[in-house]
């Protein structure tokens, strides 16, 4: 990402966006504050929304593909954010879809290296850390991630053991992970992604399930936003908040919160078994530094998207953001896990 790009909110996370210098048919400037209260959607910790970059001018930019104009740089997520995020994400994970991952897991022929799993987008490596310890037997997981600043985190807090006491060890791998293939799963006894289809493409999802389906491995992708939020207190603007930052969850071909749907689709489409379950954040007092900054991130994806709300959205942002210090504020955000169960490969199970 350069200089100029943007990051946007995702289900878990964000996304770079090229820059325009000023927001369409504005000049970039903060809007009037008509009253005391009003907070600038565009102060986000990147990842959480569309934060400006260190030393970037701090104005509405317009996205448009899934990397910056001119460049192949990535998006960056703060570990921060993710750091933020992953007590409400493990509270929040389908604890229904483990019992179907085991027994498929357990029907596995028995490896003396024990089960391979490749957790893929892994960030700073939240999902290894919740699923490594839930599950018996020997892993090693291959953490992949095309940020490696992320990828160092992931390496140095990294499961070390398993339910049963079993090693875990892993290895990081670097890359975009729409480009993985069967081959390149061979020998997986599972995939795993947290927070990261409703940041693919329609495309990179059913390569996705076609390399897991060629390599006989199941897949458990958790956290895919839903577009659904519901907060105490509900406000007028509740309803355009939340479809301008779905839309902006869709811009550049991105799945958004139609990730958990095209993923069944795609995985059934390779033969596979899928099942939903909700993976709800629940936010209270407890969990005020997360919704202020999921906030901040949601409103700022909103007026990115529709730059006319910037206005009403300050007043927004700033009657929610005390409601939610004075620990009065409590906030669903609705997300989906996918466990596809896919043929074995050979036969097996
Ligand atoms: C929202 S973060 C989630 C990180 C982690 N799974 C978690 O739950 O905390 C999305 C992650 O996916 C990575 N990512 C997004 N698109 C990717 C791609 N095409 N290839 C590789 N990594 C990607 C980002 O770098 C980031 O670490």
């Amino acid at each position: 990402m350069t200089d100029q790009a943007t990051t946007r909110q995702t289900g878990g996370g964000t996304h770079a966006a090229p820059a325009a210098d000023t927001p369409p048919g504005g000049t970039g400037a903060v809007p009037d504050r008509p009253g005391p209260r009003y907070e600038d959607p565009r102060s986000v910790i990147p990842g959480a929304g569309p934060a400006p970059r260190p030393g970037e001018r701090a104005t509405l930019r317009l996205r448009e593909t899934d990397t910056d104009a001119g460049t192949d740089e990535p998006a960056r997520y703060a570990p921060e954010w993710l750091q933020l995020r992953e007590p409400a994400d493990a509270y929040a994970r389908a604890h229904d879809l483990l019992d179907p991952l085991r027994i498929r897991l357990a029907n596995l022929p028995r490896r003396a290296d024990g089960f391979t799993i490749h957790d893929i987008g892994c960030g700073t490596g939240s999902m290894g850390r919740w699923l490594a310890p839930r599950l018996d037997g020997a892993q090693h997981w291959v953490l992949h991630d095309r940020d490696p600043y992320l990828l160092h985190f992931a390496a140095v807090a990294s499961p070390r053991s398993a339910a049963d006491g079993s090693r875990v060890s892993v290895e990081t791998r670097r890359g975009d992970v729409a480009r993985l293939t069967a081959e390149a799963l061979s020998g997986a006894s599972l995939v795993t992604a947290s927070a990261l289809l409703d940041v693919l493409t329609r495309e990179d999802v059913d390569a996705l399930a076609a390399a897991c389906a060629g390599a006989g491995c199941p897949a458990l992708l958790t956290l895919s936003v839903a577009g659904r939020v519901e907060l105490s207190a509900p406000h007028p603007l509740d309803q355009e908040i939340t479809e301008a930052f779905n839309a902006h969850q869709k811009r550049g071909g991105l799945l958004g919160p139609d990730a958990a749907s095209a993923a069944a689709e795609a995985f059934s489409e390779h033969g596979a078994s899928v099942r939903i379950a909700p993976s709800p954040w629940r936010l209270g007092p407890e969990q005020a530094a997360l919704t202020a900054q999921w906030l901040r991130g949601w409103v700022g994806a909103a007026v990115e998207e529709r730059p006319g709300l910037a206005e009403p959205a300050g007043r927004y942002l700033a009657e929610r953001l005390e409601a939610c210090a004075a620990g009065e504020l409590r906030v669903v955000v609705h997300h989906d896990d996918l466990l596809a169960l896919c043929r074995p490969a050979g036969g097996a199970a």
